[in-house]
């Protein structure tokens, strides 16, 4: 029987598809090059091999993009007439429930698979990204803490579960550890973007430019290279300049690294560039024409409704626009989405769209109902998703209203907590100022 590179039996008797499956394994793993082109030269090699079409098909889901719908379909029909061992099928039930809106399903159905075949990295880390997108913070800590009882240090595979634990210790605030395992898995493999991203996180958290703008700019050409995840290390590198008030080095990583082609077709870099440029916004920064851009390339997915984490974004680069009418229409197909069973449904009414409304009630002005709003959902904002330092947005965002609103004490309150969590961090400091200034405004007033 012919097994994978960590070890688990491949459904599959073609040496060169499990060659080229292997390739693809590797390139997943540290989201690199093309996998699907991988996995889909696995498929020539034998179209009968239901763990490439099962590993296929959990890439595309995971991609939280209706686009690749069709490309899902087409993974899950072939793999359900394939060849398949009990693992294969699983996992293609996992992509399945996932396809179908049930993300919870589909998570626990990879993790599952991973638990029960803890060498199966590839499981492993659809049910990390299944997590992450679900904001299930425990789950993304302990099922690569489970997993790492199958390795020994030295063996292929054990680097990427160390930089997955690593992720999942510091959304779970444990940062020292995360620091520890993101950076052994990084000497291991330095090419490891996830891994690299684990520590830039533990950085950001900290809000430690020092040791974070280092972290990620010295040893950008060993991650950065041909990554399909680059681009979000990049945005994390942009934070930090942004706390530091570089703002010309924050466009300057906008336009060369977080949307070097701002046509791009690649939804997850949509979400970076609303996040930055929001931030930007909040800041009074004049970003040129570059939400007007944005806002073009979310027009496919506007209505979509697919991921109310997406859809928050949408809104953010349709109202950095000025195209109201859009921001209206995304919020209209949320609320059609907030009626609806399912995982997306209960992200959306749950968080998704008091948020969206929050930040319409910001850009009309109306800063109380949006401070109100965020407020309601931001202790529970998790579950539409997300990290930490993603849902920052939410907390700046509270906070800038209040400070335009004139609601001096919500403004320190929420200064104040942002400078106990990063004391080190210049863009704190400068908050909380802004925010006393205003108390002391008011007081003379
Ligand atoms: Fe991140």
């Amino acid at each position: 029987m012919l097994k994978d590179r960590y070890g688990n039996a491949a459904s599959t008797k073609s040496e060169a598809a499990v060659a080229r499956y292997n390739e693809a394994l590797d390139l997943i793993r540290v989201y690199r090059g093309d996998p699907i082109a991988a996995l889909d030269a696995a498929l020539e090699e034998d179209p009968e091999f239901g763990g490439a079409w099962a590993a296929r098909a959990g890439l595309l889901v995971t991609a939280t993009d209706k686009a690749y719908g069709e490309e899902t379909a087409k993974s899950l029909r072939a793999g359900a007439a394939a060849n398949l061992n009990e693992r294969d099928s699983a996992l293609l039930k996992g992509a399945q429930d996932w396809a179908e809106g049930r993300y919870a399903d589909g998570t626990a159905r990879f993790a599952r698979v991973a638990q029960e075949n803890p060498r199966d990295v590839l499981a492993l880390q659809y049910a990390h990204v299944g997590c992450f997108f679900l904001g299930l913070q425990s789950e993304l800590r302990d099922w690569p803490l489970q997993a790492m009882r199958a390795f020994k240090s030295s063996e292929d595979g054990y680097s990427y579960i160390l930089g997955m634990a690593a992720f999942g210790l510091e959304e779970c605030g444990d940062y020292a550890r995360a620091d520890i395992y993101g950076r052994q898995a990084v000497e291991i493999d330095p090419r490891d973007g996830w891994a690299v991203h684990a520590v830039a996180h533990v950085n950001e958290m900290r809000g430690d430019l020092d040791t974070g703008i280092p972290w990620l700019a010295d040893s950008a050409h060993q991650w950065a290279p041909d990554s399909g995840f680059a681009y979000h290390n990049w945005w994390h590198l942009g934070l930090l300049y942004l706390d530091r008030g570089d703002i010309a080095e924050v466009l300057k990583l906008f336009d060369e690294k977080v949307r070097p082609n701002p046509d791009q077709q690649v939804l997850m870099e949509w979400l970076d560039a609303s996040a930055m440029l929001w931030r930007l916004k909040l800041e009074g920064v004049d970003t040129g024409d570059r939400f007007a851009t944005l806002a073009v390339c979310w027009e496919r997915a506007g209505e979509d409704a697919f991921y109310a984490f997406n859809d928050l974004h949408a809104i953010m680069a349709f109202l950095g626009a000025g195209r109201m009418a859009d921001a209206e229409r995304t919020l209209k197909a949320m609320r059609q989405a907030a009626a609806d069973g399912g995982d997306n449904g209960y992200m959306t009414r749950k968080v998704g769209l008091p948020l969206a409304e929050a930040f319409v009630a910001f850009e009309a002005g109306r800063y109380g109902e949006c401070v109100e709003k965020i407020a309601s959902v931001r202790g529970i904002a998790q579950r539409f998703g997300g990290s930490h330092a993603q849902r920052d947005v939410l907390s700046l965002t509270a906070l800038h209203a209040a400070l335009r609103g004139g609601f001096a004490q919500t403004a320190e309150a929420f200064a104040a907590e942002r400078l106990a969590h990063k004391p080190q961090s210049p863009w704190a400091g400068r908050l909380a100022r802004q925010a006393r200034e205003l108390r002391v405004k008011e007081h003379a007033a």
